[in-house]
């Protein structure tokens, strides 16, 4: 890994880049659901898992469309319980979580699945299968999707230019340093142009330089419309941003900042 990278790496968004695409947000599918209230809310929401580890208790949280959003506590207090239950991996023990107007507790088959392709996630541990290049990488989310060698083809070059990785498309993940991992993972979480990005602490592993370089990037992707939420234990990162920011402490959620 390298300890330092090259900022001007990252060129500013091109025309090219794909924004998400807002006509899913109208559609009148209901696993794509309604756009009017707040994009994600969340309405009493318990967690106790089976061990009966109560993980969130009683959150309450809104967070509106275009909002980027960071979700602060100490290691084990919720945080990627909160993101589970966003994108379906895990269910409420109690109250509702709904997403873009769609409860997910009264989703059924393939509708989680269709809710699912408006969420992008990136991982602290990059999450990247190793014997496949960044293109492969970034191309078999949209291969597993159904889009054409086509649009596959027409949407990688721009993604990867977006994070500043079109010079490593035939490269390895271990021919890469941790920064450059980490934005393989977001080039893979928003190739398919979802209008929600989750971030579960993206820079968990690495150092200040590449840690700033990734919430840049998600700052751009937010600019262009992306809602981003990004859960970490940072607090230094945190203070740098003017973002809003909730706390989750021993499984109770309270509003910091925004
Ligand atoms: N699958 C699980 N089964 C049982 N307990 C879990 C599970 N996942 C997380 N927990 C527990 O729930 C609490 C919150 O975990 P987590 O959401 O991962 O916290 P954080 O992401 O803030 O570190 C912790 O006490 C953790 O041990
Ligand atoms: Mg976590």
């Amino acid at each position: 890994m390298s300890a330092t990278t090259d900022r001007s790496a990252i060129p500013p968004f091109g025309q090219s880049f794909i924004p998400p695409d807002q006509a899913a947000s109208t559609s009148a599918d209901p696993a794509v659901g309604q756009s009017a209230g707040p994009l994600i809310e969340l309405e009493q929401v318990t967690k106790i898992y089976d061990n009966g580890c109560r993980a969130l208790l009683g959150v309450n949280l809104r967070i509106k469309r275009g909002e980027f959003l960071f979700v602060t506590g100490p290691s084990g207090s919720g945080k990627s319980t909160l993101l589970k239950l966003l994108y379906g991996e895990e269910q409420a023990t109690q109250g509702d979580v709904i997403v873009n107007g769609v409860t997910l507790t009264k989703l059924k088959g393939n509708q989680l699945a269709k809710l699912r392709r408006q969420i992008g996630i990136v991982f602290q541990d990059y999450k990247l299968i190793p014997r496949r290049t960044v293109s492969e990488n970034v191309a078999f989310v949209l291969w597993a999707q159904g889009f054409t060698r086509k649009e596959i083809h027409r949407r990688l070059l721009p993604t990867l230019r977006m994070v500043g990785l079109q010079d490593k498309t035939h490269c390895f993940p271990e021919e890469l340093s941790g920064g450059e991992q980490q934005r393989v993972s977001i080039a893979r979480a928003v190739v398919g142009t979802p209008p929600i990005l989750l971030a579960d602490e993206p820079t968990g592993n690495l150092d200040p330089d590449n840690s700033h370089q990734v919430i840049k990037i998600l700052q751009r992707l937010n600019a262009i419309g992306i809602t981003v939420i990004i859960t970490t234990h940072d607090e230094q990162l945190v203070r740098q941003s003017h973002c809003p920011v909730v706390q989750i402490r021993d499984g109770r959620l309270i509003r910091v900042r925004g």
